[in-house]
Parts: structure tokens; C-alpha cells; sequence
């Protein structure tokens, strides 16, 4: 009989072996075997200023170094075999652009109108918790970045700057997410300070509620890093709130989670009636949520799969865009993130009906390689690539892209 290690053992090997099968799946297929091969050819250089990124990819190389291993396991891992985290980025593959010839594109303008702000590029900021795991700096660099180049920067709830602080660094009002914890009342504390700070939205983070599955790359890079937590880290049972300044000044006796499983649609209308705000859910996948949150009132949703980092479906977020885009039928704005790592690629999401689509992982290795500096750069990057993109395309603004500017791959 096998016993539970060795059962943990074979489950272990199982996995390792989906990843070897899945890479090896991954580097047969025409793109990436392109790619691999492209890469090859190209002399391997490092980057050492953030202006001299030519793509986020460069950053991500500086990034690699800077951070160290247990944070940039956090960062750059998904869940189980990171197979959402992957398709996530294949997904953009499977679609490609119609470029439209002799098109006055001279004056191209990328900016945005939503809920009567007006932004400078359809490129936000997703929430990323503790980015101080990242740079000294963390979110108040993001801010900084953000601020200076009109762009919409969420903020979350594990933060490891103060919403008032990125607010006054990034110079307009940002969103705030919301995790609830396990003590709801404890979110709606949160969603309190950040309303009274300024903030113009709440983001209400849903698909991590019933917990996520396993990450297990964050804890395999764990294992290699030899400093001590408890350095910066407080031991306790359950989840460390002591750097994470939301909660400062509140009771956080029997908090052990940012998100509590108890939850419902029905908390989506009690924090409707809550939030003085705009409030939208993030983490939606399915046309089905999409419409149950337009019941309960949201002002917007945002498809995601918390970049990887909830489930491993195998469905990547640019995947269910056009189904949810139908279902929604353009009663509340939708956003999108996953998997964005160019600027055609914001292009292609704009295409399918996204209003605005947020990067996570690009702007967070801009941040650990060079700080503000590197955060700024992904922002420049890939402005600049949509800019491209949308030349090629023929369109001169957001709004006239449109689905007829992209063909389906096989
Ligand atoms: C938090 O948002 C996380 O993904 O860890």
C-alpha cells in the first residue's frame, strides 16, 4: 500500500512531469518554437538602466536578479503547474492583427474617458500586494510612475504604502481593491479610509475568496532563499496583516486571512450599498458572474484569474472576453487583465471589448529592477507599442478599435 509521503511524493513527481510535458508542448508549437528560436540567435545582453529596455521582457531579466528568490517566486509564480498563468499569455497568440494601409495615423491619441476620468492610456495598473517585497520603494514608486504619466493605478488592499500616501504621490485619485479578510467588517474599514482618502473606486477582489489553488513555484523558490523571514515577517498562525497598512489602528484579533470563504453574491449588494463610490468586481471568468454582477449593481467588472494565481484552468483570460463582452452587451465598462505583455497585446483585448486592460507582473519587474524608474519604462514600453500597434491598424483612437482589426489563429 502507499502511504501518505510516498502518495505526496508521486503527486509531486506528477506534477513536475505536467510541466516537463507542458513546456515541451509549448516549445513544439509553431510561435514558440519561433520565439525559441529567435532567441537563440540573439546575443543575451542585461540591461543596467531602465531606459534601455527595449521590451518589459528586459526588465524582468534585471528584476530576476534584484529581487530575492522567496519574493520572486511570489511574483512570478501562478498555481499547480502555472498552466493559467501560461495560457493567460498564450491566448494573445491565438489572435492576430489586420494591419490597413494608407491611413492617416500621424496624430494618434491612446486616451481613455471612464466614469468621467480621463486617462492618458488604456494601460492601468493592476493591484499587486506588498510591493515593497519588490523595491524599498514599493507602491509609492508605482504612484510616482503612474502619476506622471496619467495613468489609472489600483491600488490593493495589501498594500505595503498607505492609500493616502500613494494618492498624494501619484497625484489623482486612485482605486482601491478590496480583500474583506475573514472579519468582513474589517474590509468595510478599509473601504472607509480609502473612500475618505480619495479614492474613486472600490475593486472588489472575487476570485480568491474560497482560497486559491496551491503555489506551489512561489514555494519551490522559498526553498532556495537562505535569509531569515522572520527578519521582516511576524510568525503567527495564519496571515501576516503587520506590514500592510490598511489595517493599521483596526483590531485585527482573528484575522487569518485576506478573504473570507463565507461570502455570496449578496455581499456584492451590501457593498453596493456601502460604497459611495464606483464599485466593481474583479476576478470575473464566466458570462454567467458577469451577468449575476450587473444584478447586484457593479459599475464594471474586470475579467481575471488574478493573473494565474487562483485556479489552473487552462482558460486564459482573453479566452472568455468576447462571451463575457456579449453577455455584458456594454451596460458596464470591463477590464481585463492576464498576460499582457505588449502593447499589441492591449490592442487585441481593447479589440474584444475591453475598455481598459491593467498589467501586474510587467510594471513589478520595472519596479524591482529600477525602481520608479523601471516602472515608468514598462508604462513607456508599452504605451509605445500600442501606439505602433495602432498605426499598422489604421486607428487613431481607442475607441475605433474594433474586432475587424484582428483574424482568428487556428
Ligand atoms: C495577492 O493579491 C496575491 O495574489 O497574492
Amino acid at each position: 500500500m502507499i502511504g501518505p509521503d510516498r502518495m505526496g511524493i508521486i503527486m509531486r513527481e506528477d506534477a513536475n512531469a505536467a510541466r516537463r510535458q507542458f513546456l515541451a508542448w509549448l516549445a513544439a508549437t509553431p510561435l514558440a518554437a519561433g520565439a525559441l528560436q529567435a532567441m537563440a540567435q540573439t546575443p543575451s545582453t542585461v540591461i543596467t538602466s531602465a531606459e534601455q529596455a527595449l521590451n518589459v521582457f528586459e526588465l524582468e531579466a534585471v528584476a530576476r536578479q534584484t529581487i530575492p528568490p522567496s519574493h520572486w517566486g511570489y511574483l512570478t509564480g501562478g498555481v499547480q503547474d502555472d498552466r493559467s498563468l501560461v495560457t493567460n499569455r498564450t491566448a494573445y497568440d491565438r489572435w492576430g492583427l489586420r494591419p490597413r494601409r494608407l491611413v492617416d495615423v500621424s496624430k494618434v491619441d491612446t486616451s481613455v474617458k471612464l466614469f468621467g476620468e480621463t486617462w492618458s492610456s488604456p494601460i492601468a495598473l493592476s493591484p499587486v500586494s506588498s510591493q515593497r517585497a519588490f523595491h524599498a520603494d514599493g507602491e509609492r514608486a508605482s504612484a510616482l510612475a503612474a502619476g506622471k504619466r496619467n495613468a489609472l493605478q489600483i491600488l490593493s488592499t495589501l498594500t505595503t504604502v498607505p492609500v493616502e500616501d500613494v494618492i498624494k504621490a501619484h497625484g489623482h485619485p486612485v482605486w482601491q481593491q478590496l480583500y474583506t479578510t475573514n472579519i468582513p467588517r474589517l474590509g468595510e474599514q478599509v473601504v472607509a479610509r480609502a473612500e475618505a482618502a480619495g479614492a474613486s473606486a472600490i475593486v472588489f477582489t472575487i476570485d480568491l475568496l474560497g482560497g486559491g489553488q496551491r503555489r506551489e513555484t512561489q514555494a519551490i523558490f522559498a526553498r532556495t532563499d537562505s535569509r531569515t523571514c522572520a527578519t521582516c515577517h511576524t510568525p503567527r498562525a495564519g496571515y501576516d496583516f503587520s506590514r500592510k497598512r490598511m489595517f493599521d489602528g483596526l483590531d485585527m484579533t482573528g484575522a487569518v486571512s485576506p478573504n473570507s470563504n463565507t461570502l455570496t453574491w449578496d455581499y456584492v449588494s451590501r457593498l453596493r450599498d456601502l460604497v459611495k463610490t464606483r464599485l466593481l468586481v474583479k476576478g470575473v471568468m464566466t458570462p454567467e458572474d458577469a451577468t449575476l454582477a450587473i444584478k447586484r449593481g457593479v459599475d464594471g467588472i474586470i475579467v481575471s484569474n488574478h493573473g494565474g494565481r487562483a485556479e489552473d484552468s487552462l482558460v486564459g483570460t482573453l479566452d472568455v472576453l468576447p462571451e463575457i463582452a456579449q453577455a455584458v452587451k456594454g451596460r458596464v465598462p470591463i477590464l481585463i487583465d492576464g498576460g499582457i505583455r505588449r502593447g499589441s497585446d492591449a490592442f487585441k483585448a481593447l479589440a474584444l471589448g475591453a475598455s481598459m486592460v491593467c498589467i501586474g507582473r510587467p510594471y513589478c519587474w520595472g519596479l524591482g529592477a529600477f525602481g520608479e524608474d523601471g516602472v515608468t519604462a514598462a508604462l513607456r514600453l508599452l504605451d509605445e507599442e500600442l501606439i505602433a500597434t495602432m498605426r499598422q491598424c489604421g486607428v487613431t483612437s481607442i475607441k475605433a478599435i474594433k474586432k475587424d482589426r484582428l483574424t482568428k489563429l487556428a
